[in-house]
This record gives structure tokens, sequence and C-alpha cells, in this order.
């Protein structure tokens, strides 16, 4: 694997699965893969479990992690080409990147969404350029669209938590929260989604409301209900998250607390199971009530973090 940035670039669902459970049992059995092998891992942006979780799974394939803070520890970074460097940013992506690559086997980088302009966040033109230009691997770590990563983890959840369910439901909610928030995980859960339920592995629908539909390529095929309480009913897991509009760019159109998912809601489920990629805002997302509940499985789906990074980085070890 020389990139992991897509649903498209894991494969077979069905192996990937089975990949996780046996990196999870046996989670040092590839140290020698990883052998006097670096990964860097670069933040553009601030983050709790992809940091630790990624370098938790590099450490147990055996490798060296290195960590850099973009705009805490290093020059700030000019992005954008074409550009006269008259202002702050004293480094151009275009040396940063063949320099970090020399340094290293393996790229992971986080970069957020700016919100500036919708076309240069969709055309992911920063890790696109990691891509071109590093010579190396790279992870995507959220990018402006996406959060494979993440999604990944929550689908390796939603199987171990399915039970005898053959075909849950899975039902991702928008909720309410005080800033905008990017698309990137949203819309990578739709794309895993839609892609696990073309495997025939669950039924997925998303609800959210008006001025909330996510970009036409991430909901292509996918079941939208307007009406939330609809949505939710025979449910097996609700996936909470909040995300700005992506048709009024960036826009916070709606703080409806209507959409916090609380008792009431989960009582509309089939007793669904409750997600979200976490840092969550409580009482504004999801209420203490539910999150704090024995249905709750955010902990567990956060562990599973270190066991996505880890299939990731196996099978580009593999590739080397
Ligand atoms: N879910 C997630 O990516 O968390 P962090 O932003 O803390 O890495």
């Amino acid at each position: 694997m020389r990139r992991f940035l897509t649903v498209g670039d894991i494969g077979d669902l069905h192996a990937a699965l089975a990949e996780a459970k046996e990196v999870k049992a046996n989670p040092f059995n590839w140290q020698h893969l990883g052998k006097n092998k670096t990964i860097i891992i670069i933040f553009f942006n601030s983050s709790l479990r992809t940091r630790l979780s990624t370098q938790k799974a590099a450490l147990n394939m055996g490798m060296n992690p290195i960590v850099l803070n973009i705009n805490g520890d290093s020059w700030k970074l000019e992005t954008e080409m074409g550009v006269i460097m008259d202002g702050d940013k004293t480094e151009h992506l275009r040396e940063a990147i063949p320099v970090i690559g020399s340094y290293c086997d393996i790229i992971g980088v986080r970069s957020f969404a700016e919100f500036k302009d919708r076309k240069f966040d969709y055309e992911e033109t920063i890790i696109n350029q990691f891509v071109q230009y590093s010579g190396r691997p790279v992870i995507s770590l959220e990018t402006a669209t996406r959060h494979p990563c993440q999604a990944f983890a929550d689908l390796i959840t939603i199987d171990e938590y399915k039970g005898q369910i053959k075909k849950p439901k899975v039902v991702l909610t928008w909720a309410p929260h005080p800033r905008a928030l990017p698309q990137a995980v949203p819309n990578s859960f739709a794309e895993w989604m839609r892609a696990a339920e073309q495997a025939g592995m669950i039924d997925f629908v998303v609800t959210n409301p008006e001025g909330y539909d996510l970009a036409p390529e991430f909901m292509e095929g996918v079941k939208l209900e307007r009406d939330q309480k609809k949505a939710f009913e025979g449910a097996d897991f609700i996936y909470a998250k909040n995300w700005s509009s992506y048709e009024q760019y960036g826009q916070i159109l709606s703080k409806d607390m209507s959409w916090t998912v609380d008792a009431e809601h989960m009582s509309w489920t089939n007793n669904a199971k409750f997600m979200h990629c976490l840092p969550v805002r409580r009482n504004m997302i999801v209420s203490d009530e539910v999150i704090d509940s024995p249905n709750s499985i955010v902990i567990p789906e956060a562990a599973n973090r270190v066991v996505s990074a880890q299939v990731v980085i196996k099978r580009m070890l593999e590739k080397l």
C-alpha cells in the first residue's frame, strides 16, 4: 500500500476486518517489518487520539515514530503554489515535503480544512502535495475532506459489537455544536459505511437538517432521511457528529438542540450502541446520560484507532 486516503485504498473490507482481528490479537507479531524503519507524523492541527494511536501502532510494529507539530515546533509552511512569500510563512511545502521524506520511510499527515475556499479544501491540495513530492507512502490522519483511520476504526468497532445481528442498521446523525467543524469525519464515515453496505455488511442511513447535506460524492447511493426520529427507528448503531454546511461552505446554519442525542432519541432505536469519534461536546452532541450509559462504545471505538492505524502501517511496511 502506497497511500491511505480513501476507502478504495484498503481494498476488500472483509479481508481488512479479518486482518484487523489478527493484528488486535497479536499486536507485536510483525515487529521485524518495522525494525530500523521510521514514521514521521505531521500535525498542522491539534489531536489527542490520532497522535497517540498512530505512535502506539508504529511502536507495536517495531518502528521509530517522530512527531512534528507544524506552526508549533517547525517553521510556518506555505501551502499554496505561486504565491510571493513575503508574509509570515518561512518555508514552502515544496521543499519541506521532500526533506521530511528523506528522513523517514512512511509519512502521516493531519491537515484540516481551512474553510477559506471550498475548492482548495476539496481538491485536497495539501495531502496531495505529500503524495506527489515525498517519495514515501502517505497516511491521511484527517485531511480537509476525509478521516479514513477513524472510519476504519469505526467499522472495526461495529463489526465487534454487532453481536448476532447479521446486517445492523447504522445511522449517522448530525448534532449541534457551538463551532464550525469540518466535514471530514462524516464524509469518511459515509464513504466507508456505503462500501460496507455494498459488501452486504450493514444497512446505512444518514439524517441531517436542511442545509447540512454532505457533498454529493459522499452521498451517492446513500439513504438520506430528514426525519431524525424515523431514521433512528430500528437502529442498532447511532453515530453522532456535527459538521458545518457544505452548501454554505463552513457556515453554522443551526444549533437546534432537538437534534442532541438523548435518552428519548435512543428509546426510538433497537437498543442501539452509541458512537462518536471524540472529542465530543457533552450535552450539545450527546447527553451525559447516553454517553455514560452501557450502550456507549466511544472508548473501545477510540481504542480501535490503534488497530486501524496498525493494519495500514503493516500493509505499507510489507510493500516497502
Ligand atoms: N477522533 C480523532 O481523530 O481524535 P483527535 O482529533 O483527538 O486525534
